[in-house]
């Protein structure tokens, strides 16, 4: 498949800079909702991330006309049974910050033991085009940390480390969280997607 411009559906500008080095060396000129400023937001209150993604993706293409793309994210918690998943930016209430959040989610595996602290990030991508749905997915393995670590990044960051490193999420720079992230996986899944 084939496009000369895509637009990312996020007005979240850590997520738009984070897809457009991505999307860098494709031959695709990469716009996202701040270049749209009058296109809705759009409520994510579906029941799964591909509700959301895809919601976020039609609602864009309608208003732009041109091929999107837009991702929902979660953080699933194992022993919070899958928690907060496509609650996560709203976990801690309805206009929760990132700080809101990442407060709960330390409270609420306070007690918990090194061994049982796995999670993963979700992260559904939906392209939604002329005549074409898709979505793409991708998943990062590791644990939920005692204590925030890091600056870098945005959200659940500072309380995630990634298997096979000893750094958080906000602990790595932008470059090798790009390398590796939920989000790099789907996009990933998504460039191969258009090079087929
Ligand atoms: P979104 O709806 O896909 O933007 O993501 C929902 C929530 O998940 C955000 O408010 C963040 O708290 C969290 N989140 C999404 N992506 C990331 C990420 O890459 N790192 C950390 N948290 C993230």
């Amino acid at each position: 498949m084939k496009f000369d411009t895509i637009v990312v559906a996020t007005r979240n500008a850590h997520k738009a800079e984070e897809i457009r080095a991505m999307l860098t060396g494709l031959p695709v000129t990469v716009k996202d909702l701040r270049d749209f400023p009058d296109c809705p937001e759009v409520d994510e209150d579906g029941e799964t991330l591909e509700d959301n993604a895809l919601k976020k993706a039609r609602v864009a293409h309608q208003c732009t006309g041109l091929p999107v793309i837009a991702d929902d994210t979660g953080l699933e918690v194992y022993y919070l049974l899958g928690a907060p998943g496509v609650f996560s930016a709203r976990y801690a209430g309805e206009n929760a910050t990132y700080a809101d959040n990442n407060r709960k989610l330390r409270a609420a595996m306070t007690q918990v033991p090194a061994r049982r602290r796995q999670a993963r990030f979700r992260c559904v991508v939906a392209l939604v085009a002329k005549g074409s749905e898709q979505f793409f997915e991708g998943k990062v393995e590791g644990d939920i940390l005692s204590a925030p670590r890091g600056t870098n990044g945005f959200g659940y960051d500072p309380m995630f480390r990634p298997d096979g490193f000893d750094e958080s999420y906000a602990e790595l720079s932008a470059e090798q969280k790009n390398g590796i992230s939920h989000r790099a996986r789907a996009i990933s899944a998504f460039i191969s997607f258009l090079q087929s």
